[in-house]
């Protein structure tokens, strides 16, 4: 086997801006200006190209819409859904960050700073230093249905590049993207994995050894979709199409028939935390053992190092509930309804499991006697708690904002309930 020469390549337009100087401090350590080329070798091996989605094909997705004509009830709620909204094709419409020139700006210094501006019907982030502009890039997908905020990517050829600022709805603010060092940063990759989790399908170009990675820009399914959960449907569209007077379904996965362990790993494929993969994204099928796609530990976290985002699975798998009992993701959630903040519902929920007359009820005595607390089980026992993954960094400070999110550890948190009681009983 032969190895090509590596390809050298360069991002032309990237801008690096590297300095020690804060927005707030007075005195001004030193402004380092380098308006680098950041050059990535990419070694292309000669004769293996390994196609990424090897086994699943765009051809065998038929699409959300085509569900409408006979599912309509479970499409329309669906649309209201966060993993419906989790990217789309960015629009005026769809982004939710302000422009107007109050608050469209941020600064990574006085005289670095991105602002958001408006051409047309587009919008694009541009980077100036010292009043020259250095680069500006359009927004094409958005990634993040807005409910904790918003991350934005463009396309550089057929590679996507995640934009430097994201909008952070818990401060209704645009900040520095998390994870981004304190400068314009206009070159990290997406990768396929992230895509994974936050859409249905992107059809990958090119082969493993190739990186930043490349995609075909009309081969995209956005969005968590049907077809995410219940395998490409092509085929049961039609012969559903092709058969109308057959009332039972062909070519098609029903979860809620899936075992146990099967209907967990469906979810666990995107809120289980980081998994390293040993397939290409795309190619897992609901059902499948997950153990074929990724590495990862059996058995539950330590509680005290997983962080809230992004590994439900962990966390709940943790708890004494889920030990104790078969309880799956199913157990509390919906999977075509937006039910977020409604927390009487999945109080209910607690309550199919835990009520007095089985006798595992609250042990707190004033839950039973008061119905806000009963309708509420939620802010006790699963309190949303700052997570250190989800940081970004707001513009002049220099410690990190956190969002907030709901710990699936279901547990007693003594301190919490007490401020809880405090609050209720001073009438809030
Ligand atoms: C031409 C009509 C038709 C279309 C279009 C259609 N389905 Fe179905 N689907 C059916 C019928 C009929 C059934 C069986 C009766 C039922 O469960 O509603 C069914 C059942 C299902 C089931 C339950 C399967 C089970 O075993 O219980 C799922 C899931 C499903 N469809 C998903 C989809 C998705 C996703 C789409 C769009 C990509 C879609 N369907 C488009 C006709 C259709
Ligand atoms: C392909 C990846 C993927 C799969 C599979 C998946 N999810 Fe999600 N889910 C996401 C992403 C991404 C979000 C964040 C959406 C956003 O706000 O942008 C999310 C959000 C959610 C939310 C938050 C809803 C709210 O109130 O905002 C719940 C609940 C949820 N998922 C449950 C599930 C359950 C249950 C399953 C399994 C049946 C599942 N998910 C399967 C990716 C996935
Ligand atoms: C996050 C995963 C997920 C997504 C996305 C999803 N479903 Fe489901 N679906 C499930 C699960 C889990 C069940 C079984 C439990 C249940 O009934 O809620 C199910 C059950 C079904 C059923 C059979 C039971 C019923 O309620 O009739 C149909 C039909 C269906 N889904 C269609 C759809 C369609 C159409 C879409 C897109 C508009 C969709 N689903 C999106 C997870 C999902
Ligand atoms: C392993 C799956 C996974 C990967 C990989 C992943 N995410 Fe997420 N992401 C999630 C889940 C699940 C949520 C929502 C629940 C949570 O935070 O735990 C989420 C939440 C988000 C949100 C907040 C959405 C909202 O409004 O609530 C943004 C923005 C986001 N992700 C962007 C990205 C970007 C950009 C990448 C890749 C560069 C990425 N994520 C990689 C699973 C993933
Ligand atoms: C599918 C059934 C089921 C559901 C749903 C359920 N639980 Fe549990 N829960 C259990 C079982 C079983 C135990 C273990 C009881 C034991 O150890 O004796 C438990 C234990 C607990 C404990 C004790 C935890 C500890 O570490 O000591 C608390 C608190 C709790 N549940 C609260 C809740 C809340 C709040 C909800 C809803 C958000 C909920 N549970 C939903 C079955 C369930
Ligand atoms: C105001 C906060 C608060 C609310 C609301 C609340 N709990 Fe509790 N819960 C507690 C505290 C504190 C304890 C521990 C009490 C003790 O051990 O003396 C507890 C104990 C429990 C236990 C027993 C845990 C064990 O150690 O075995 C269960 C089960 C439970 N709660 C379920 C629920 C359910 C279900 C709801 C909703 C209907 C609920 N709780 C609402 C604070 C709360
Ligand atoms: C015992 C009930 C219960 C179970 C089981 C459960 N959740 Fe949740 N989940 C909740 C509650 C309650 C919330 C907060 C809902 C709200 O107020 O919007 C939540 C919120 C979420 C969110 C949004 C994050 C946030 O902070 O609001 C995601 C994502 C999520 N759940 C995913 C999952 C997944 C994946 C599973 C299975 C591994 C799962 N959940 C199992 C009760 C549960």
């Amino acid at each position: 086997m032969q190895f090509q020469p590596c390809i050298i390549y360069k991002f032309g337009w990237d801008l690096i801006i590297s300095g020690m100087w804060r927005y707030k401090k007075i005195i001004l350590v030193g402004i380092l200006l380098i308006g680098s080329i950041l050059i990535l070798t990419q070694c292309q091996q000669n004769n293996k190209t390994v196609a990424e989605n090897t086994n699943v094909d765009f051809g065998q997705f038929a699409g959300s819409k085509s569900c409408i004509q006979c599912h309509q009830k479970i499409c329309d709620s669906f649309t209201t859904t966060t993993h419906h909204l989790t990217s789309l094709a960015a629009d005026l419409s769809n982004i939710n960050g302000s422009t107007d020139s109050l608050h469209n700006s941020y600064y990574f210094s006085p005289s670095v700073y991105i602002k958001i501006e408006k051409k047309g019907d587009s919008l694009f982030q541009t980077a100036y230093s010292n009043g020259v502009k250095k680069i500006s890039v359009p927004f094409h997908i958005v990634v993040g249905s807005g409910k904790r905020g918003q991350t934005f990517l463009f396309w550089n050829k057929n590679r996507l590049i995640q934009m430097p600022l994201t909008y952070f709805t818990e401060t209704h603010e645009w900040t520095n993207s998390p994870g981004f060092s304190n400068s314009p940063v206009f070159n990290r990759p997406v990768t396929s994995r992230c895509l994974e989790c936050h859409s249905t399908y992107f059809h990958k170009t090119s082969d493993t050894t190739v990186y930043p990675e490349e995609f075909s820009k009309t081969e995209i399914i956005y969005g968590v979709e049907c077809e995410r959960c219940h395998g490409p449907a092509a085929q049961h569209v039609t012969y559903h199409q092709q058969h109308p007077e057959q009332k039972t379904a062909s070519y098609i996965i029903n979860p809620g028939r899936l075992s146990r362990q099967q209907s967990l790993e469906l979810c666990r494929l995107c809120h289980g935390g980081k998994l390293s993969k040993t397939q290409p994204s795309f190619t897992y099928k609901v059902g499948e053992p997950l153990k074929n796609y990724f590495n990862y530990e059996e058995g539950a976290p330590v509680v005290s190092e997983t962080d809230v985002h992004g590994n439900q699975f962990g966390m709940m798998s943790a708890s004494k509930c889920f030990i104790n009992s078969n309880m799956t993701c199913n157990s509390c959630h919906s999977s075509h309804g937006n039910e977020t903040g409604r927390k009487e519902i999945f109080s209910q929920r607690c309550m199919s499991c835990h009520s007095q007359q089985q006798n595992n009820f609250c042990k707190l005595k004033q839950v039973s006697e008061n119905t806000v607390l009963k309708n509420n089980c939620i802010d006790c026992h699963m309190p949303e708690l700052p997570s250190k993954a989800i940081m970004v960094l707001r513009q002049g400070e220099d410690i990190p904002t956190s969002a907030h999110m709901h710990t699936h550890f279901i547990s007693v948190y003594k301190e919490i309930a007490d401020s809880k009681l405090k609050s209720i009983t001073a009438g809030h």
